[in-house]
């Protein structure tokens, strides 16, 4: 909770994922903090949501106990140093580690992104979530009429119920793949749903779900 009484995620980036993520977390009642390298570029998202969505340099401190990245996989090393003390904070990694070409991930078989992540950040709690849907399902929210699901992977569980809580509220639906170690296969799976969009002709529509 934030001096307002509403709960502050912070959102690091100010691009398609990022606009979608605020703009659930503002239907949902919560706080937006922007932390990007450019703050004039977040006034476009400012005037589309209002004020609940305020903007912060990179270096500006996470005002959230949540921090979700939605900046490319290439910018995390820099980025990460940049953000300052993140200790005890829950970092939302959302991020697919593609190479520049689209044909595979730039991390080595089995390894992830999360986890290099997680290295980054020794004493924040990673929680990979929101990689496997595509930015224009997450503004929209739903999928013909139903929630979307979000699949999260992480060690702590506490974090991992922050990350689940919030997912929950801005109305999508948790499926919880276990421990970070298989953020890996999360990252595959993005990868593969975006070569699928080329074979079957989608356009970045569709989206994966898991059918009891
Ligand atoms: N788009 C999707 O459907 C989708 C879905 C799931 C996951 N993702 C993942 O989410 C992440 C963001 O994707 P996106 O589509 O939202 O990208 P995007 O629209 O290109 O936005 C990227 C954001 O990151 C910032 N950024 C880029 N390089 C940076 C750097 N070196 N330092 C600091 N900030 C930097 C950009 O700022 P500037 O405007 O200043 O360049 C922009 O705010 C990626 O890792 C992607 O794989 C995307």
């Amino acid at each position: 909770m934030d001096g307002t009484g509403m709960t502050t995620i912070s959102i690091v980036g100010a691009g398609n994922l990022a606009r979608g993520l605020a703009t659930r977390a503002v239907a949902a009642g919560y706080e937006v903090q922007l932390l990007i390298r450019d703050p004039s570029k977040g006034e476009k998202l400012v005037a589309e949501l209002g004020t609940a969505v305020r903007v912060s340099p990179l270096d500006g401190g996470a005002a959230g106990d949540l921090v979700a990245l939605a900046i490319p996989y290439a910018a995390v090393d820099r980025v990460m140093s940049t953000l300052g003390d993140l200790t005890g904070k829950t970092v939302i990694d959302a991020t697919n580690p593609i190479n520049e070409t689209f044909t595979g991930l730039v991390t080595e078989p089995g390894a992830s992104g999360a986890e290099h992540i997680a290295a980054l950040a020794p004493n924040a709690n990673v929680v990979k979530a929101f990689n496997t849907l595509f930015a224009g399902n997450v503004v929209a929210g739903k999928k013909n009429g139903l929630p979307l699901d979000v699949m999260i992977a992480g060690d702590d569980e506490t974090a991992k119920a922050a990350v689940a809580d919030f997912v929950d509220k801005t109305g999508f639906r948790v499926i919880d793949t276990g421990p970070l170690a298989t953020a890996a296969t999360l990252e595959g799976l993005a990868w593969m749903h975006m070569q699928l969009q080329f074979t079957r002709g989608t356009n970045f529509q569709s989206a994966i779900a898991i059918v009891d």
